[in-house]
């Protein structure tokens, strides 16, 4: 077996020795994730120019029992591409190739570093998108999407990014190559590996491009925001304009004590006269001419439910709204940190889930502070809890996340499991649920090599440092 000081000069061979980083400077960016919570040394940051270096590199570590931890955007808020200490960071940013679109599949590869920002920019021209939008859309990468079964601002037309995932191409532990790349739509061949391998957060192997379905854009929009007494108000108002609308594309939600927080610290003006309870922003989108009209008709056909709102189709005061319901998590970052808990629920017990989170974590915990933001009709909400120290963050999980359970929802909607949620996962899954998941790591991944500690209670098998 290599020593750690031979492997760096193996992978120096395969990929360059400018994309070795072993000084602490130049290790630094990929060392903790963008909250700052989730840190740890690497052993060394490799940076894989080809799908052919990714599984030369994969090989290599796996050969010397050293630990591989794959890494995209890294703006992942759970941990999951943060090192925990000596394992080989394997970026995929520089697998930035973009195909061409294939018109009559409506479909296109990429590899996995590219940016989500860049991929949308480059379909623009041809009238097409990938129905994936969020917040970290200038950072985040189409492999860490895929690892992560990442959610955001469009799931309820389009579905979360397993929806759009027609095929993957990935690295196994032992460095083999499986590709699924053919844009099959119809392909009943056995197991799925790509579907396994989506969410699977880079403990079963190394996506290094997809095969990706597209839809047509649908660039005249008109946006709104509204104001509701309640969350439960919030709710029934979407699921209305979810039924009345063929063009609703995005439904969030925002508390009071959010709305204000995000004005407050990035210097915003709400719209509204009087601070809602909760507040609502939607969006229809079109091919030629926003639905104004369409959206303001099922608006009042939510009754008196609604009872202040912003409308507007131009971008400059869309772009407002928008900034409200964007910037809470830097808001938060700036008050903070806080403690982050992205959860989903059931529809129907959203709204008496809300209510009592808040009352409980800042009943219990004194000086605490519960925001609630989210993706409303996905029943997703992220829990943000300010005014808590480490320790007591801690009790905090474990309350949210219980009340969670109690809820009959789970307790990682759209951002994983990482490091953070490790010890609650059986709040979730099954016993038998996470024997099989065991099961699958073991199989694919049986020397444990690639994200020890993310994801998998059991650490099982697995490569110890060197
Ligand atoms: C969002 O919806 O804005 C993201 O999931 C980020 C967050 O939860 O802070
Ligand atoms: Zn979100």
């Amino acid at each position: 077996m290599v020593g750690a000081e031979e492997l760096v000069g193996v992978l120096r061979a395969i990929v360059g020795s400018d994309h070795v980083l072993v000084d602490a400077d130049l290790r630094a960016g990929y060392e903790v994730d963008w909250t700052g919570r989730w840190r740890g040394r690497a052993s060394a940051v490799v940076r894989p120019g080809s799908t052919a270096e990714v599984a030369e590199v994969v090989a290599a570590c796996s050969a010397a029992g050293v630990a591989v931890l794959p890494q995209g955007g890294n703006t992942g808020l759970v941990g999951g591409g943060a090192p925990a200490g000596g394992e080989v960071v394997l970026s995929l940013r520089r697998l930035t190739r973009m195909g061409d679109v294939d018109p009559l599949s409506n479909q296109v590869t990429v590899g996995a570093g590219v940016v989500l920002a860049d991929l949308q920019a480059s379909l623009e021209p041809g009238g097409r998108e990938l129905a994936i939008d969020l917040a970290a859309r200038d950072s985040a990468t189409i492999g860490g999407l895929v690892a992560t079964n990442a959610g955001g601002l469009r799931v309820l037309r389009h579905g979360t990014m397993r929806a759009q995932v027609v095929g993957l191409e990935a690295v196994l532990a032992d460095g083999t190559v499986v590709s699924r790349l053919a844009g099959l739509a119809k392909d009943a061949t056995g197991y799925d590996l790509s579907s396994l391998l989506v969410g699977s957060e880079g403990t079963l192997g190394v996506v290094t491009a997809a095969r990706l379905r597209l839809v047509p854009r649908r660039p005249a929009r008109v946006t709104a925001l509204l104001a509701l007494a309640s969350v439960a108000d919030a709710v029934d108002v979407a699921a209305t304009l979810r039924d009345r609308l063929d063009s609703l594309d995005v439904a969030e939600l925002v508390v009071g004590p959010t709305l204000a927080l995000v004005a407050q610290e990035r210097h915003l003006s709400s719209p509204f006269a009087e601070p809602p309870a909760a507040a609502l922003l939607v969006e229809c989108g079109a091919r030629t001419e926003a639905p104004v009209e369409a959206l303001a008709d099922a608006v009042l056909a939510s009754g008196s439910l609604v009872l202040d709102a912003a409308v507007s189709d131009q971008p400059a005061a869309r772009a407002r709204l928008w900034q409200l319901r964007e910037e809470i998590t830097e808001a938060l970052q700036a008050a903070g940190p806080p403690r982050k808990l992205d959860v989903s629920l059931p529809l129907d017990r959203l709204a008496a889930f809300a209510d009592e989170v808040v009352a409980q974590v800042e009943a219990g915990h004194p000086g605490a502070a519960c925001h609630l933001f989210g993706h409303v009709l996905d029943g997703n909400l992220h829990v943000n809890v300010l005014g808590v120290d480490d320790v007591t963050g801690e009790a905090v999980d474990e309350l949210v996340l219980g009340l969670v359970a109690a809820a009959g929802g789970s307790i990682g909607a759209e951002h994983g499991i990482g490091r953070a949620k490790v010890r609650w996962l059986h709040l979730s899954r099954s016993p038998a649920e996470l024997a099989a998941f065991r099961a699958i790591k073991a199989a694919l991944d049986p020397a444990g090599t690639f994200s020890p500690g993310v994801l998998l209670p059991d650490p099982g098998p697995r490569a110890s440092p060197s």
